[in-house]
């Protein structure tokens, strides 16, 4: 079932996001950096134990980012980073945003959801400023898609 994080939630967010980063499949988070994100998280809870996170956090007046999509290796396949996905686009929707962005090593997931590759400039210089922080700046590899919101 998908829900809102809440607080007591964090420490298993990033728990699940830092077992990625070790295989170097995602970016690793501190626990700053979750708290101050927390509001943009979704969880995937399957017996009470989370199990899916993804995260949609705005950029611009209209303009918001996917992040932080994982599932549990355990229950991959069964639909759940699709869900989570649709869960902020459908919010990124009701929000009003025009155009939805992600930074991913797995284009090809995005590809099904409308995503389409972008040029790094087409994004505006703050999603870069961001960079600056990350611990792969500035050969991360991630691969900018974006997609319209109508
Ligand atoms: C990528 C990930 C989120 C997919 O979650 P999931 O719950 O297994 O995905 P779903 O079951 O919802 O799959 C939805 C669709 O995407 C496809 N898909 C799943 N993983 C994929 C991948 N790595 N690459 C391409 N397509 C993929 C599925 O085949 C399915 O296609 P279908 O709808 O045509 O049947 C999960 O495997 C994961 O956490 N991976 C490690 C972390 C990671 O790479 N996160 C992305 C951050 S950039």
């Amino acid at each position: 079932m998908i829900t809102k994080a809440k607080l007591e939630d964090a420490k298993e967010i990033q728990k699940l996001i830092n077992a990625y980063a070790k295989k170097d499949l995602m970016l690793p988070k501190s626990i700053v950096d979750i708290y101050e994100r927390l509001r943009d998280f979704y969880v995937y809870r399957h017996k009470d134990k989370l199990v899916g996170v993804c995260a949609l956090s705005i950029s611009w007046g209209d303009l918001a980012e996917i992040r932080s999509l994982a599932v549990e290796k355990r229950h991959s396949g069964r639909g759940i980073g699709k869900e989570l996905v649709e869960a902020c686009l459908a919010e990124a929707k009701e929000l009003g945003v025009k155009r939805v962005f992600t930074l991913t090593y797995i284009p090809k997931f995005f590809r099904k959801f409308g995503f389409k590759i972008v040029k790094r400039d087409s994004l505006p210089h703050k999603v870069w400023t961001e960079c600056i922080n990350c611990p792969k700046f500035p050969d991360c590899g991630e691969v900018p898609l974006a997609k319209n919101i109508k």
